[in-house]
Parts: C-alpha cells; structure tokens; sequence
C-alpha cells in the first residue's frame, strides 16, 4: 500500500535550503547570484517562496567557512537571528533555526524558540545538530565528542526541550551527565502545540535512533533518488515500533533546462569550475566518524555540497519528485543554482506539472 493510501492527509510539502551562506551550496566559483546569502535577499526569496505557496524555509548553521578560492560558506548569517527577522516579515511559511548542541545551553535554546514561536504566531521550527566540525567548534575551544555520545548527549537537550516547552514553568528538573536542570523556567512557552517542531539532520544508526525517539522530522541524504526510500522506511519504522510517527525530509538540487542537454551543460558548468581545496575541507569534516556520506563522490559535493542532484527538463524534475515522495519522502528542502530566479520558475513550470500527476500540494 502507498504511503498516500495510508494516510490521505499526506501531502508533498516544498522548503527551500535558503543560501543564508555565501557561495551556497556548490562548492564551484560558477555562481549567477554570489550576493545572495545577504539578509536583503534571502528576504525576497523567502517572500517569493511564501507567494509561491512553499512551506517551508530552511538555513544551513555555520561558524567558519571552507577555505579555497570560493572561500565556501565563510559568511554566514546566524539562524536564530535570521529567522527572527524572516519571521517578522512574512505570514504564513514555515521558518527553522538549526541549533547547534555543544554551541547553546537548552535553556537559552528553549527561550529564543519560544520567542520565534509568538513573533511568527506558531511557524517556527528547530533543527538539531549534534555537531561534528572540529575546525568550527576548535575555535571555541569546544571538543567534538565521540559520535555515539553526541547523540545521547543530544537526546537529553531534546527531552530538557520539550520539558521546558511543555511542562508547567518552574517545575522541570533535569539530571544527566551534560546538564542538570532546577525548576525549568520558560516563559512565556510556545503557542505551537504540543511544541514547535522538531528535526534532526543526520542519517547515521546514532542519528536515525535519535529521530526515531525524539524528533518530528528526519533531514537525510539519501546519495540516489533509487536509495531513498530505503532509508525513509527504516526512519518510519524504527519511530513506529515507538509509536511515533516521523515524516522524512531531504536536500534535492532542482536544475532543469528546456532540454535535459541543456540543463547537463550548466551542472557541467558547475562541476567543472570545482573548488578542490574547499571540497576537501568539507567532505574531511563531515565523514568524521559519521559513515553517512561515504558513497558521496568530489563531483556531489562540488555540485551542491552534498544535495541530491535533479537536473533535466521540467517533467524529469516533476517526475523525480514524485518517485521521491511516492517512496515515502514528504517533504524537500531544496537547493537551487539561482535562487530566486529559481523560485519564481518553480511555481510557474514545475508546480503545474506535479499537480497535473496528481501530487498533493
Ligand atoms: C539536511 C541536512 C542539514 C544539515 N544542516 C547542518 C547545519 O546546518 N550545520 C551543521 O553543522 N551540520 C548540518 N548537517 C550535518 C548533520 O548535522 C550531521 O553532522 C551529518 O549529517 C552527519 O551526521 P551523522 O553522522 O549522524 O549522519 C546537516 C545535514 C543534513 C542532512
């Protein structure tokens, strides 16, 4: 039975990976828009991608850039922050922070989520990263723990988290190795019930274990469109052996061209103005001792730092997207060559296409 059978409430749901970034996410010195990872920017596309009808806006959190000629991500806006102000200006979409575990206390988290929650009325999610860049967290003097221990380490920030958002303020305790937690005081706690949504991006046994138990959404990266739905089932039923439910999310990067030699010849363009040296730094931080990117070739990273590449024509990419979500994908956080170019060309002429095959939008 398909997934939409099971559930008729199921819908694909569309976000972008916004370029809160700079050179966001190619790794390669071909880049239309270079000034797009500035706030003045990253506001039209979020408010092209609310008029368009997406659902969500998602940011990438970064510390330090990558170095190489493109000197990768090395400005970056910080999420929390970014989010306050996106949240502010739009009305409806659906706007994430990615917190990263070792960098704030649970206690300041849960407090600049709740604020989010009422400046957007009830749209404000988080993301959760364990962390694992040395070079990032070496600046602040922070060690990387090992793997095993980041996750349980960030399945106790969740659980002061959701405490603190949901029990009554003033009466949460908490004790473990990393934190202990007196009379928990949120105030004022969310509005979003039972409390903002939460996520976690990983595709590890640690990770997948994590979600399972923790989180309402699963950010993976499956290396094909063919190995998705593999990994989403395992997602889905570790959580349903908990009794939860989990909805899966990955990072595809939509290109698409009149015609699919068209669109090959600007991923071409792409890959062929590659940052070597920024693709090493990038692809050495993030295997450490993670095993979830492993398959991952220079050419993936230098296309879209690791996204999933959809390039052809309109109806490839429409086509592709529903293979994704028919094998159990529900939503897209989707990297883009011209972000808000792209944006307005997805609504026109991709849009249309999936809700003529039948796609819940
Ligand atoms: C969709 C997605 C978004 C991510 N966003 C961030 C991020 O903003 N900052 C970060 O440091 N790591 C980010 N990561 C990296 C993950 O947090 C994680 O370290 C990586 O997937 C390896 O984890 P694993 O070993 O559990 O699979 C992201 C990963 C995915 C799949």
């Amino acid at each position: 039975m398909s997934q939409a059978e099971t559930n008729p409430q199921r819908r694909m749901q569309l976000g972008l990976f916004m370029p809160n970034c700079s050179n966001a996410y190619s790794i390669s010195t071909y880049k239309p828009d270079p000034g797009d990872w500035t706030y003045e920017s990253n506001l039209k596309i979020a408010l092209a991608a609310e008029a368009a009808g997406f659902d969500f806006l998602f940011p990438v959190a970064k510390w330090q850039g990558y170095g190489g000629e493109t000197d990768y991500l090395a400005n970056s806006l910080e999420t929390f922050t970014w989010a306050s102000a996106l949240l502010a200006n739009t009305s409806r979409i659906h706007i994430y922070s990615t917190v990263h575990v070792p960098v704030f206390h649970p206690v300041a988290t849960a407090k600049m989520g709740a604020t989010l929650d009422h400046i957007g009325k009830g749209r404000w999610g988080l993301n959760i990263v364990s962390g694992w860049s040395e070079h990032e967290f070496g600046m602040m003097g922070i060690d990387v723990m090992p793997h095993a221990e980041r996750y349980q380490r960030t399945a106790a920030y969740i659980e002061i988290l959701k405490g603190l958002w949901t029990e009554p303020p003033g009466t949460f305790n908490f004790e473990c190795p990393w934190y202990t937690i007196t009379n928990g005081n949120v105030r004022p706690q969310p509005t979003a019930m039972p409390h903002p949504t939460i996520a976690n991006a990983g595709v590890s046994e640690d990770a997948k274990d994590l979600v399972s138990k923790w989180c309402d959404w699963a950010f993976i990266s499956p290396p094909s469109v063919a190995e998705a739905p593999a990994v989403v089932a395992d997602i889905k039923t570790r959580a349903a052996t908990q009794q939860r439910a989990v909805q899966c999310a990955c990072y595809p990067f939509v290109l698409w061209r009149d015609s699919a030699e068209e669109a090959e010849r600007e991923r071409r363009r792409v890959v062929e103005n590659i940052d070597r040296v920024a693709v090493d730094n990038w692809a050495r931080g993030l295997n450490i001792q993670s095993g979830s990117f492993d398959n991952f070739t220079a050419e993936m990273y230098a296309f879209g730092g690791g996204a999933l590449p959809l390039v052809g024509t309109r109806e490839y990419v429409a086509e592709q997207l529903k293979v994704l979500y028919d094998g159990g994908m529900d939503g897209f956080l989707m990297v883009m060559l011209d972000y808000y170019q792209d944006t307005l060309r997805f609504e026109r002429e991709i849009m249309p296409l999936l809700r003529e095959m039948g796609v819940p939008l």
